[in-house]
Parts: C-alpha cells; sequence; structure tokens
C-alpha cells in the first residue's frame, strides 16, 4: 500500500517587510525555494513586495502566522447589515450571540503590522482574474467573509442559475462575479478533494479514490488563476480508503459492518495526507494552469466539555493569550500532513511553473475559542439542518475568519500573478 506514514510537523515560514509599509508575505512559502530534500531550508530569499513605489527592502523578517490577538477598536469591517452574503448558520450577531466581543480583535505577528484589509486593493490585484475555494463548508465560511469584505467596495452577482446537487444536498459549484473589475471567484464543493462515493448512505459511509482527484473541481483547473484548497472535517467519517479503485484501508470509524474488517487501519491524517497529494499533483501537473495554489492549513474546533454530538459547547468570550494553551495534538498532526503534501508535490509544481502557497492560520484560529456560533447559528429551538446545534467548528461572520481574508491579500500582493 502506498500510503506514508504522515511525518512530524515541519517548520516552515517566510517572511519580508517593507521599511514604509512592513508588508509580509506570510508563513505562506514560496515553494520555489524549496528542495526536495527532507526537510524545509530556512527560507532566506526575500521576496519583494508589489509597491513599485518603494522597492522592498529586507528590515527584519516577520513570521505572520506567530503572534497574538490584539483589541481592536476599528473592527468589524462589516455588520450583518451591511453584508447580505452571511449564511444564517453563522450570523450570530441575528441569533443573538450574548458576548460580541468576539469582533474587536485583531491578529497581530510578533514583530510588525497586519495591514487592515483593503477591498479596493484586493479587487484592482484581482482585476480581470479568477479564484477558486475548493474544499467543505469551511471553505464556504471562507468564501463568504471575502465576499462580505469585498462587497464594502462593491457588490457581487450570483452568476448560474441553476447548479448540479452534490449527493449530500450541496450545491456542487457557485459562481460570484465582480463587473467592474472582471473578477469571478467560485466556490467548488468538494469536502474530501478527491474522487469520493458514499457507498453506504445509512452508515454515512464513504469510499475514498486518494489516487484521483474529484473531477467536479479539477475538471476546472485551467480556468483559474488562483485555486485556494483546503478541507480536513470530513475525513473522519467511516471512510473505506481506495487506489487504482482496489481497496487498501479504513479509518477508525468504518465499523465491520459496512465491509471496513476487509482491510487495515490507516490514520485519518495518512488519508488527508495522500488527498492533498493527488489534489496538489491535479493542478501542478495541469496542462494549461500556470496560477497559483493556496493550501489552507486546517481550522480547529472548540468544543469543550463534549464533542459536537454529546453535550460539547464553547461559551468562552475572549481569546487565549499566547502560551495559554499549546496547538492542540489532533490540529498539528493535520497541519503536518498537509504541509507534507506541499512539499511533496513541490517539485512537480516547480517543473510546470505552478506555484503553491502555503496560508497557514491553524495557531491564530486555535486561539478564538470565542468566535464561533455556539448556539446562536439559528433561532432558539429552530431547525439547524446542514449544520450543528452546538456549532464550535465555524466561524462567526463578521470574525476571527476575517484573518484569513488578510492573509490573503498579503499573499497576492507579494506573489502576484
Ligand atoms: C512561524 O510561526 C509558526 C507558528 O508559530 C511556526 O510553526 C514556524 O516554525 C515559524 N517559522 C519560523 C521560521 O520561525
Ligand atoms: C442583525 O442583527 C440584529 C441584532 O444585532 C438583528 O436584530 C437583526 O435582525 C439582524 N439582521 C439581519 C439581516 O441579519
Ligand atoms: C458507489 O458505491 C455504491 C456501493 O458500493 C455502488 O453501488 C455505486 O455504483 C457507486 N457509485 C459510483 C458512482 O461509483
Ligand atoms: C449499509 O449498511 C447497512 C448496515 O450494516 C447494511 O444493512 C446495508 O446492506 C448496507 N448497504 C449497502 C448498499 O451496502
Ligand atoms: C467481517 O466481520 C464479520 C463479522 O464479524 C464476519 O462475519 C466476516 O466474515 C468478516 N469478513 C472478513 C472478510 O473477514
Amino acid at each position: 500500500m502506498k500510503l506514508h506514514k504522515s511525518s512530524p510537523s515541519r517548520k516552515l515560514s517566510a517572511a519580508i517587510v517593507t521599511p514604509i509599509f512592513i508588508l509580509l508575505v506570510l508563513a505562506l512559502v514560496s515553494l520555489y525555494d524549496m528542495t526536495s530534500s527532507n526537510r524545509y531550508p530556512h527560507i532566506d530569499r526575500v521576496s519583494s513586495s508589489s509597491s513599485s513605489a518603494s522597492p522592498a527592502t529586507t528590515v527584519e523578517y516577520c513570521n505572520l502566522t506567530q503572534g497574538q490577538w490584539v483589541p481592536d477598536d476599528e473592527a468589524p469591517y462589516y455588520t450583518n447589515l451591511t453584508c447580505p452574503f452571511i449564511d444564517d448558520h453563522q450570523n450570530c450577531m441575528k441569533f443573538g450571540k450574548p458576548s460580541l466581543e468576539f469582533m474587536r480583535w485583531r491578529w497581530r505577528p510578533d514583530g510588525c503590522e497586519l495591514p487592515r484589509f483593503d477591498a479596493a486593493r484586493f479587487l484592482e490585484a484581482m482585476r480581470g482574474k479568477s479564484m477558486a475555494f475548493v474544499g467543505d463548508s469551511l471553505a464556504r465560511n471562507h468564501l463568504k467573509s471575502l465576499l462580505c469584505l469585498l462587497s464594502e467596495e462593491a457588490q457581487p452577482v450570483e452568476v448560474g442559475t441553476s447548479p448540479e446537487i452534490d449527493v449530500t444536498g450541496r450545491a456542487v459549484r457557485r459562481d460570484y462575479h465582480f463587473g467592474n473589475h472582471g473578477f469571478t471567484i467560485s466556490l467548488f464543493w468538494s469536502p474530501f478533494l478527491v474522487k469520493a462515493n458514499q457507498s453506504n448512505a445509512t452508515l454515512g459511509q464513504w469510499d475514498l479514490h486518494l489516487d484521483t482527484a474529484d473531477t467536479r473541481w479539477a475538471a476546472h483547473i485551467a480556468g483559474f488563476d488562483y485555486i485556494v484548497l483546503s478541507g480536513t472535517n470530513w475525513f473522519l467519517r467511516p471512510s473505506l480508503y481506495r487506489e487504482r479503485g482496489r481497496l487498501v484501508g479504513r479509518n477508525d470509524a468504518a465499523g465491520i459492518a459496512g465491509g471496513g474488517n476487509l482491510t487495515e487501519v490507516v490514520s485519518v491524517p495518512v488519508a488527508v495526507r495522500a488527498a492533498f497529494r493527488t489534489a496538489l499533483g491535479a493542478i501542478a501537473s495541469r496542462e494549461g494552469f500556470r496560477g497559483k495554489v493556496v493550501l489552507r492549513t486546517v481550522t480547529p474546533a472548540h468544543f469543550e466539555n463534549g464533542e459536537w454530538n454529546t453535550g460539547g459547547d464553547c461559551v468562552r468570550t475572549l481569546p487565549f493569550r499566547r502560551g495559554e494553551r499549546a496547538l492542540g495534538a489532533v490540529e498539528a498532526e493535520y497541519r503536518a500532513a498537509q504541509v507534507d503534501a506541499l512539499r511533496e508535490t513541490a517539485a512537480a509544481a516547480r517543473r510546470n511553473g505552478v506555484e503553491m502557497l502555503l496560508l497557514d492560520i491553524t495557531e491564530a484560529m486555535d486561539l478564538r475559542p470565542d468566535g464561533h456560533p455556539s448556539r446562536y447559528g439559528h433561532p432558539p429551538g429552530g431547525s439547524v439542518e446542514g449544520s450543528f446545534v452546538v456549532d464550535c467548528l465555524h466561524w462567526c461572520l463578521p470574525g476571527p475568519i476575517d484573518l484569513w481574508s488578510e492573509l490573503l491579500l498579503q499573499m497576492l500582493i507579494a506573489h502576484p500573478s
């Protein structure tokens, strides 16, 4: 069997600063800088910002993934009244989340200031271009946050009328167009990134073809300038793993009843790593694609005193302070699996002129137990079709998830297409 054991978390990062704007490149790493060796080399080639007025000079390194949340009087960027794109499940203002303090923080990396989101600049950088978000409901959560941030500057129009509906009831693809900028953002529902077949609906069991990218998005790769990949949560569902169509493993959740005793148990991060490797590989090798792929790392949940289905909740009203809590072992393992997949496909990407970037939000978001809907993603006692009764996984809008687009903007500036 070709699945590899996942290896320990690898360190990476990079940064730049211009003297005036202190613009920085992320913990986002240009994989052009990577060797095929087993470790990440320290990134020392500093990219310049696109600000042509001031040639970038390295004055210091700033690791954008390392920092703390500090109070912010200017926040939030938008509210449930100014943004029409907030899904009810994340509309914490509407459903009366008791403390709205969670909206009043910004991320401050150690050693530099992260510039505020600039919708005009984002739209200018994406003029005439297209961006795809591929993943699960957290990819949608991110996309909605970005639409809200951008709608302060320009209103997108949803195009396309009758989308294909997935076996789980979700639209496979949705498109939003910013007419004045010729910019299109698309959302692809593909929670496993690879070909997946719900092989037993009663058991909620999936057959995952770990070596085959899901064509529902992969068929459209060449049509995009940027592709943002994410996902991990769905891999916890009962799953049988296949390669070349043949059964090669299963996860713990896939029990004997599902035919799961036919094969060995594979740890979930190993499957996550294989799926991301396949997805990244499909982009790296796609004829005609000369864009950039952004891998957004795993986003942590904050259920306490139980899990999502055993009475867990997230009632904290403040971010964790630095050092108050170490990154959970599970998140660290998933993040490492994703980073490994990126490293494993870097050489192929380089050969084909495809740039791969890491949008590393895991540590920053781990400090935000206060930013989830909890039980305020629906009316009291109301129906919660398609989400949790108590949701400590998705993020309120506005809220800490807006950081993802602040970081994404810095990426676009540092790595123009
Ligand atoms: C940047 O910060 C992240 C998160 O703390 C860490 O994992 C990574 O090792 C740091 N990178 C460098 C080069 O210090
Ligand atoms: C917005 O939130 C307020 C409470 O802050 C609520 O009264 C109102 O109904 C909400 N409106 C929308 C459109 O979500
Ligand atoms: C999905 O799995 C079921 C059960 O194994 C099978 O009957 C069905 O043909 C599969 N569908 C696809 C599209 O592979
Ligand atoms: C799904 O699993 C149930 C429970 O074990 C079993 O009774 C049923 O036959 C399975 N269905 C398929 C299509 O395999
Ligand atoms: C799987 O487990 C069931 C129940 O214990 C057993 O009846 C069946 O023979 C097993 N199948 C294989 C291939 O081991």
